[in-house]
């Protein structure tokens, strides 16, 4: 319970900007909750003086006063919900931006670990339901108390007895809804879980289309889904039977608070304690009492899954982020400097056996080392330890002077240029990907980088040109003009250190020459880290070093390795037989 007040106390912070809006919410709440006694107290004196002292006044008057008093109660409901609403409304998009953000900046070790699909489904199902949580739960709690408290007050200046026998029936409504939010809590949990596993198979469905079809995969990814959708429908249908349990139970309570308040005015001696109008006024109050009482036993429902999906969110932005502003920052015209690998051993999270075991390397500033290798030798992981997206477990690395861990992280990645094994394009233009998370980069500049790439070519073909949309992951583009299109994004950061990991395999013999041509001009005066299977591409590097199993087993220049007769001659020679194979 305490931790639930904690949650919702964190959510309400969300409010806080939006005070004053919450202030006229809340002064209509309480309008309203004071005008609802009045309509009780209308029809009293309706009864009383119109009807029974035959007053000629009550005879225009109270209809005009019943008629003007809905009207405001209209009007200060509609002003109480638009304005609960915009604090809600805005309270949510603060959130959702608050959570993409933090999403983005968690490390990739913290990616890795958590489902796709439940992180998507934080911001398309959690954010909803809290936004119920906090408007019309909001409005409900506070205005229907508000209501409740006027309409008792009412009904203990006609009657304090009467009323007094009708508040026995309060615990027993309380300690129905304390049962209902415990059983309604476990199955919100489980529906949170249930609609991200369902999230996730969607995307993985939809973006894995094409491998669907191809594998006949439709029935088994279908019966996947069903089951889950079958499974939330389930967690689903026992909070609705919870939930609407809750009202008829409070229904028939209520009624029975009725008909014991009849019974004993009608029965015994209180007859004469209230008149005629007094007793319509009583149990005209007391039904409109039914109504809020209802609403505010239902709304425990809506209260307890935005609560459930409050604490997932809470927790996923407890998570900490990558620390990208601390650190040493670089100072802005650092000459380049040696990038030393100094006995590094890493292992990635939850995994025993190490990808880099006591790993050495030294790129000298300028120049172009490559990395050779079997699959799965461990390529990759010295690029991306070298991007800081994990952090060795023994050893460092060092930049010159400074050991890139306690580099200031945003200052560090500038240095970098990254294309990658597996390029990732946005679903926008094809000059909003080159120039990305750049926006306002001048045309003339990205049009020389996509000539430097050798993307120019095709890109000029293309109907709408540096305007074509990519589509989903680049799914409009060919494989190998994807690729152009990540060096030339390459060639625009214009950053010191380039990691090219495999960065023309998608590329024929003939581009790929052209698009090499294009990267040993951009790899001069840089430092580059290139990573290939074609060997053929990496000859005239600077220094070559041959990998195995997250280690060194050599290095040295294309035609001393070739004279060694060890491993890199060893896969020169496979690949010389094997034509120009990619592996
Ligand atoms: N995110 C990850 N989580 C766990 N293990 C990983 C991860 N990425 C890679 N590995 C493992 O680390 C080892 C090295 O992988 P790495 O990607 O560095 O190989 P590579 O040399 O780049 O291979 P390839 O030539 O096929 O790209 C492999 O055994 C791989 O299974
Ligand atoms: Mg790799």
């Amino acid at each position: 319970m305490s931790d639930s007040v904690q949650v919702y106390r964190r959510l309400l912070g969300y409010t806080r900007p939006y005070w004053r809006t919450a202030a006229l919410a809340l002064l209509a709440m309480a309008a309203a909750a004071a005008l609802e006694p009045l309509v009780p107290t209308l029809l009293q004196h309706l009864v009383d003086k119109g009807l029974i002292g035959k007053d000629p006044q009550a005879g225009w008057r109270l209809p005009l006063l019943l008629a003007l008093t809905f009207a405001a109660k209209g009007l200060v409901d509609y002003v109480a919900n638009v304005a609960s609403q915009a604090v809600a409304q805005h309270a949510m998009s603060d959130l959702r931006q608050e959570v993409f953000r933090h999403q983005t900046g968690l490390p990739l070790a913290e990616h890795q670990s958590r489902s796709h699909g439940r992180m998507l489904s934080s911001i398309l199902n959690d954010i909803p339901l809290l936004s119920q949580a906090l408007s019309s739960a909001w409005i409900i709690v506070i205005r229907d108390t508000l209501i409740i408290i006027g309409l008792t007050v009412k009904l203990f200046l006609l009657a304090w007895h009467l009323t007094l026998l009708i508040l026995l029936v309060a615990p027993v409504v309380a300690i129905l809804i304390r049962v209902a939010s415990r059983k309604l809590r476990v199955s919100n949990e489980a529906m949170r879980t249930l609609a991200g596993q369902l999230a996730g198979q969607l995307e993985a469905g939809l973006s894995g289309v094409k491998e669907l079809k191809i594998f006949g995969a439709r029935d088994y990814e279908s019966g996947r889904f069903n089951q889950l959708s079958e499974d939330l429908r389930r967690a689903s249908m026992r909070a609705v039977r919870v939930q609407s349990a809750n009202v008829p139970l409070v229904q028939v309570l209520a009624a029975l608070a009725v008909s014991g308040v009849i019974f004993v005015v009608m029965t015994l001696s209180a007859r004469n304690l209230l008149t005629p109008g007094e007793f319509f006024g009583f149990v005209t109050a007391m039904s409109l009492l039914f109504e809020p009482i209802r609403r505010l036993t239902n709304i425990n429902g809506t209260i307890q899954s935005g609560l459930a999906s409050a604490r997932g969110l809470f927790d996923l932005l407890d998570q900490p982020l990558e620390p990208e502003g601390q650190g040493t920052p670089l100072p802005a015209a650092t000459p380049l400097q040696p990038i030393v690998f100094d006995h590094v051993t890493f292992s990635y999270p939850g995994q025993e056996r190490p990808a880099l075991q006591d790993f050495c390397l030294t790129l000298p500033p300028g120049q172009t080392v490559a990395l050779v290798g079997s699959s799965g030798s461990g390529k990759t992981t010295v690029a991306q330890l070298l991007a800081r997206f994990y952090s060795p477990q023994q050893g460092a690395i060092h930049y010159g002077p400074h050991d890139i861990a306690g580099l200031e992280l945003r200052s560090w990645r500038e240095q970098l240029a990254w294309v990658g094994q597996q390029v990732v394009l946005f679903d926008d233009s094809v000059a909003a990907n080159m120039a990305y998370g750049r926006p306002d980069l001048p045309r003339e500049q990205i049009v020389e980088a996509a000539r430097a790439a050798h993307a120019w070519e095709f890109i000029e073909r293309l109907p709408q040109q540096l305007d074509a949309p990519c589509g989903h992951n680049g799914l409009n583009l060919s494989g190998g003009q994807r690729q152009r299109i990540a060096i030339a994004r390459a060639f625009l950061k214009d950053a010191p250190v380039l990691i090219l990991d495999e960065a023309t395999s998608a590329l024929d013999n003939e581009s790929e020459r052209q698009v090499q041509e294009a990267l040993n001009t951009l790899a001069r005066h840089r430092t580059t880290l290139v990573i290939a299977h074609r060997l053929s591409t990496i000859e005239s590097a600077d220094w070559i070093v041959a990998m195995d199993q997250g280690r060194v087993v050599e290095q040295g220049r294309h035609a001393e390795l070739l004279a060694r007769g060890g491993l890199y001659a060893r896969l020169h020679q496979s690949q010389a037989q094997g034509g120009d194979s990619q592996d």
